[in-house]
């Protein structure tokens, strides 16, 4: 296939607005699809150690499916990740009450947050880097949350198997913002059951343990000894079921690491190493943290792109964010915008392969 990027009817939304489906095609290979709907990533693919592209991410045929049933398949995430207790904070002496869409708590930025809207997109390309430009206007007042917010979302697919995504947003008034990418990898490709076999390493010392609602208790914990150590590479299913209270809160790794190495640049979140196929994902950030999530409420259910049901544990998150909970978490670093300023963050998902499959 040519470099380059084309454009199809991906369907149709209940209000008659038609949906896209881009197809961009990278000069190394890799093959990505993205709908406007939610910012969608449907399908993206990465050589095996043997040059062979297989989809490497989870997802479903149909527009239907995303607008009725989606776990947040690929989607982009806000304006908050994660989950926000008593789906409520405080702001500046006055109090938000948000959408409460999980219990009593607000999750991913609400009923209707950035996964489940219509975004303006914009096809370019520079050089041979093919890319995206995704903006929306969430108004003032939408899921709770004040002020109206300009967010673009930038994807960049690199010849050099790189996958950027770029977020930045402006607001009118002061607001809590944590944006992030939900793609569900499973590095073994389309065929795959299980992410249990695939080897993780996040450079965390530390991370932020939940409750049993999957609320953060405000603590920053030393993952020293604990099933959260992945500062050497493990396979993820080695202790995911082990006998310890955040592996039962979570039902599993659903947890917020703080990354060891801090600052804005770009810097070394998680590197996942699948020994069949050989693939290899890095991904680096500007963020401070990374939500590791093993898809332990996939149960069969889904019924995804390659006519199989989504197994438990079928996929896996690195959302990377700041910290979950953060407006009512005041040791937290902030994510307050205000006026005037600009958020800006970047996330890069590498590509590559290991020829060694020992
Ligand atoms: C996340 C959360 C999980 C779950 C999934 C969506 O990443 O951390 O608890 O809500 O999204 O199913």
């Amino acid at each position: 296939m040519t470099p380059g990027i084309t454009v199809s009817d991906f369907g149709e939304l209940p209000d008659g607005r038609m949906v896209s489906l881009f197809t961009i095609q990278s000069a190394s290979g890799i093959e990505m699809r993205v709908t406007n709907y939610g910012g969608i990533i449907v399908s993206l693919t990465a050589p095996d150690r043997n040059g062979v592209q297989e989809d490497v991410v989870l997802g479903f045929s149909h527009l239907d499916a995303y607008l009725t049933a989606s776990p947040y398949f690929g989607s982009i995430i806000g304006r908050c990740g994660n989950r926000i207790g008593k789906a409520e904070f405080s702001l500046d002496g006055e109090t938000y009450h948000l959408a409460a869409n999980t219990g009593e708590n607000h999750l991913h930025g609400g009923i209707t947050g950035f996964d489940k809207v219509l975004w303006n997109a914009l096809p370019f390309s520079s050089g041979d880097d093919l890319g995206l430009v995704f903006t929306y206007t969430s108004p003032d007042g939408e899921e709770g949350y004040p002020g109206t917010l300009s967010v673009t979302v930038t994807y960049v697919l690199s010849a050099t198997n790189q996958l950027s995504i770029t977020y930045e947003a402006t607001t009118d008034k002061a607001t809590p913002v944590n944006l992030t990418h939900h793609s569900y990898f499973n590095l073994a490709g389309p065929l795959s059951d299980s992410i249990l076999d695939h080897e993780l390493m996040i450079p965390a010392d530390h991370f932020t343990p939940i409750d049993s609602e999957f609320i953060p208790t405000g603590q920053i914990q030393s993952v020293q000894g604990t099933p959260m150590d992945f500062r050497s590479p493990i396979s993820i299913g080695l202790r995911i079921d082990a006998e310890d209270q955040q592996i039962i809160n979570g039902l599993g790794y659903d947890h917020n690491f703080v990354l060891t190495e801090q600052g804005t640049h770009l810097k070394l979140a998680a590197r996942v190493f699948e020994r069949q196929s050989g693939r290899i994902m890095e991904v680096t950030t500007t963020e401070p943290g990374i939500q590791f999530y093993a898809g332990n409420f996939l149960d069969g259910t889904l019924m995804g792109k390659a006519g199989r049901p989504y197994a438990h544990r079928s996929g896996f998150c690195l959302e990377t964010q700041h910290f979950p909970d953060s407006p009512n978490q005041p040791t937290f670093p902030s994510i307050i915008l205000r006026p005037g300023d600009v958020y800006s963050t970047r996330t890069v998902y590498s590509f590559s392969t290991n020829s060694d499959s020992r």
